[in-house]
């Protein structure tokens, strides 16, 4: 059983596909860590986007490198969706997303074209939104408990319009934009919270099981 869970940034999606893994007992890939750490590399080594994918896809991303806190933030998440325009990297990194997507007995997958390109034959696909103003809100709370660097300082409308700069490069891109495939289920979790958002997904995807 593949489930294929997109959709733009703090939507909700990472946290519906861990807690659908965790409810099925399949393992989960957060696939944007990969394309952070990607961006990272580049960031650090002042390099070149297409031959970093190259070697960090060769090294398979040591677990150690993608639970580095680091790539968790703002920033980060910024230079990952710089680098993640080039069809280099997107094909470097595709064939470790496959071979998690077939494993046997299954896997979630969530990130932004896991419907559309990684695993188009996925038993599930949801596709996981909500309002630009409330995203903006969930990640300036998320960053004012976590504390991560000066992150806790920005103003609200700062995160809002960073969102907005990221959506539209992750729309707009020309190689795997960030869309809803067309049998994906769309779910707006603009109303709810945490735990009702993840009632909803789960009572859509054991109808469509
Ligand atoms: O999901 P997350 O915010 O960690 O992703 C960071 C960036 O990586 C996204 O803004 C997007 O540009 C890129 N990404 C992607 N394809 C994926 C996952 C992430 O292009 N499957």
């Amino acid at each position: 059983m593949i489930i294929a869970v997109d959709g733009p940034t703090a939507s909700g999606k990472g946290t519906i596909a861990k807690q659908l893994a965790a409810h099925f007992g399949v393992p989960h890939l957060d696939t944007g860590l990969l394309y952070r750490a990607v961006g990272q590399q580049v960031a650090l080594g002042g390099g070149d986007p297409d031959r970093e994918a190259d070697a960090l896809s060769a090294c398979a991303f040591p677990d150690a490198l993608l639970a580095d806190p680091i790539l968790r933030s703002e920033e980060v998440g910024g230079l990952a969706s710089r680098v993640s325009v080039h069809p280099a990297v997107r094909a470097a990194l595709f064939e470790r997303q496959r071979a998690f997507a077939e494993q046997p007995g299954g896997a979630v997958l969530d990130g932004r074209d896991i419907g559309t390109v990684i695993a188009p034959d996925a038993d599930v696909k949801l596709f996981i939104t909500a309002s630009v103003q409330e995203r903006a809100r969930r990640r300036w709370l998320e960053m004012t408990s976590a504390h991560i660097g000066r992150e806790d300082e920005i103003p609200l409308a700062e995160i809002e319009k960073d969102i907005v700069r990221r959506d539209a490069r992750d729309i707009n891109r020309a190689d795997a934009p960030l869309k809803a495939a067309p049998d994906a289920m769309v779910i707006d979790t603009t109303r709810f919270g945490k735990e009702e958002a993840f009632e909803t997904v789960l009572e859509a995807v054991e109808e469509k099981l």
